[in-house]
């Protein structure tokens, strides 16, 4: 006959080996971060809706193309790792992860949101397709 105290220790261990999978699941597959399919990227205005799967394959666009620093990156990071600019005037760290800061003048890398807006709504506009630059709602949504 199992006592109350077999079953509360049962179920401890159940979520004990539960949590040491999980910890040992997550330690052991350090990969590259997934590709997303959709997502929502947060501006102090809003969200916007990106679909990155529509964009990579619907409109068969290189992933250099958005990614595109290096150009031929082993490792997809986000863009703001780069363009989160630190207000103090000091080059983001990932750009002294690769290079020496003599090596750039960082008046060449645009701020996150002009980073954003110069990308998405500048081959918008080349393309003459998706939203443009003025075209703010179609692309904040509240
Ligand atoms: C039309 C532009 C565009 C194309 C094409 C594109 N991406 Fe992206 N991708 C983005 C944007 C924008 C983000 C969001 C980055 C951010 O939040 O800073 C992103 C995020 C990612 C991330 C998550 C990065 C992170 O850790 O934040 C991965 C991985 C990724 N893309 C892989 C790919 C791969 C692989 C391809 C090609 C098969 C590709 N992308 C094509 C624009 C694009
Ligand atoms: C590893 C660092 C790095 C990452 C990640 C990165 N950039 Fe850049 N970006 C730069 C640098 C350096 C410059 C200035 C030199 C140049 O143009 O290559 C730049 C310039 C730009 C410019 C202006 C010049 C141009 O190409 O039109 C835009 C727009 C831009 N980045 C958008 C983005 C977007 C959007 C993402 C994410 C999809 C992104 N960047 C990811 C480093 C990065
Ligand atoms: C993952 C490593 C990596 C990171 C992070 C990185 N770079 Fe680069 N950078 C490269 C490589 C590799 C090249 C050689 C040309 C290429 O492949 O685009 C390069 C080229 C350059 C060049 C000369 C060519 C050009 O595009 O004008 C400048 C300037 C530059 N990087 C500045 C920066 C700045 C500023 C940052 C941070 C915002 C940064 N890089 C972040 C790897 C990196
Ligand atoms: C290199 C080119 C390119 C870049 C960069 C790009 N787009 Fe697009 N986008 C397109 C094309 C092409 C379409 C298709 C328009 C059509 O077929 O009507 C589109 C359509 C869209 C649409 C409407 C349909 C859909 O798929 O959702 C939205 C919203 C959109 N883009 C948002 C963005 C945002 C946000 C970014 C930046 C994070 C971005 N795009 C970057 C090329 C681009
Ligand atoms: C093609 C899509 C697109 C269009 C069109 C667009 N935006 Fe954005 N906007 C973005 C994205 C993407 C971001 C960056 C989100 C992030 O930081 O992750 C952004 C960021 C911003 C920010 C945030 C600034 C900050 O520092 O947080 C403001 C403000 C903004 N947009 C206003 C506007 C206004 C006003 C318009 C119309 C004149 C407009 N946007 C048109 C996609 C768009």
């Amino acid at each position: 006959m199992t006592s109350k105290n077999e079953v509360k220790l049962a179920y401890w261990l159940a979520a004990v080996f539960l949590v040491v999978g999980v910890l040992s699941y997550t330690a052991f597959s350090a990969k590259p971060p997934e590709e997303p399919v959709r997502m929502v990227l947060t501006a102090s205005t809003g969200k916007v809706v990106f679909d990155h799967s529509n964009h990579t394959y619907g409109y068969g666009l290189d992933c250099s193309t958005c990614h595109h620093h290096p150009m031929d990156a082993d490792e997809i990071i986000s863009c703001g790792a780069c363009h989160d600019l630190p207000e103090d005037g000091n080059a983001p760290q990932a750009c002294l992860d690769c290079h020496d800061p003599e090596d750039f003048d960082l008046e060449m890398v645009p701020k996150r949101a002009d980073a954003f807006h110069y990308q998405c709504a500048g081959c918008h506009e080349q393309n003459g397709a998706g939203p443009m630059t003025n075209d703010c709602s179609l692309c904040h949504i509240n």
